[in-house]
């Protein structure tokens, strides 16, 4: 898969898409991540690429003309088969968007700052407008890296066994069952004996019961779908 993501501060984004699993993801080609700052297509010599917005207000609003150029610049070489702007103000991210995403080919993120991005450039080339939560950030970019992140752990071949996603939290709508590792006494604090017993199927039966019990107190909502 490859990922294009616009924005104006790539140093954001840059190290937390170059560690642990979205590194071995990005050094086994399986995931490709190109950072385009915006300031190439800039307005003028100065880079400029946000102005006042119209009607008044404070905060400035990134210009539709950089953002078109550098989309139009990446499309020649890229089709892509979705351009996804960050956004407070759009669909909550969840484990099945990112399931979604990861079936994907190619992505364009763009990262919006200020007081947000032009919204003829969402009108006109935006397919999908993705939050993180109800809380504004400084930028896109912080969200655009977990964005990545989740997708990217998902594409064949960047999980191994060990750390499989079929077993994370949502998957099945299920969070996570506890886990422990040793010492299997802590403090006198102990281990639940049933993950000692060697007796598979058992520990299966316990971790769903404990999967549907967390889920059960502390996200009820996931358990009506
Ligand atoms: N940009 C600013 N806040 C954001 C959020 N909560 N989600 C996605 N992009 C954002």
């Amino acid at each position: 898969m490859r990922i294009d993501i616009i924005t104006v501060i790539p140093e954001l984004l840059e190290s937390p898409l170059s560690h642990s699993i979205m590194k071995r993801a990005r050094d086994k080609g399986l995931l490709e991540v190109h950072l385009h700052h915006l300031r190439q297509w800039a307005v003028n010599e100065y880079g400029q690429v946000d102005d006042y917005q119209y009607g008044g207000g404070a905060g400035m609003v990134m210009m539709p003309e950089p953002l078109a150029k550098a989309i139009e610049a990446l499309s020649q070489n890229t089709q892509y088969d979705e351009i996804i702007y960050m956004t407070p103000d759009g669909a909550t991210f969840n484990q099945a968007t990112a399931n979604q995403l990861s079936m994907k080919q190619n992505l364009l993120i763009i990262c919006g700052h200020y007081k947000g991005i032009d919204q003829r450039i969402r009108d006109h080339f935006v397919t999908r407008e993705i939050s993180i939560g109800d809380y504004v950030l400084s930028g896109g970019e912080l969200a655009a890296a977990i964005v990545v992140d989740a997708i990217g752990r998902l594409l064949p071949g960047v999980l191994n066994d060990e750390t499989s996603a079929l077993f994370d939290s949502f998957q099945d709508n299920l969070l996570a069952p506890p886990v422990y590792t040793r010492p299997a006494d802590f403090r006198g604090w102990k281990v639940p004996d049933i993950l000692l017993s060697g007796d598979l199927k058992k520990i299966e039966e316990w971790r769903y019961e404990q999967a549907v019990q967390r889920t059960t107190e502390r996200k009820p909502d996931l358990l009506k779908d």
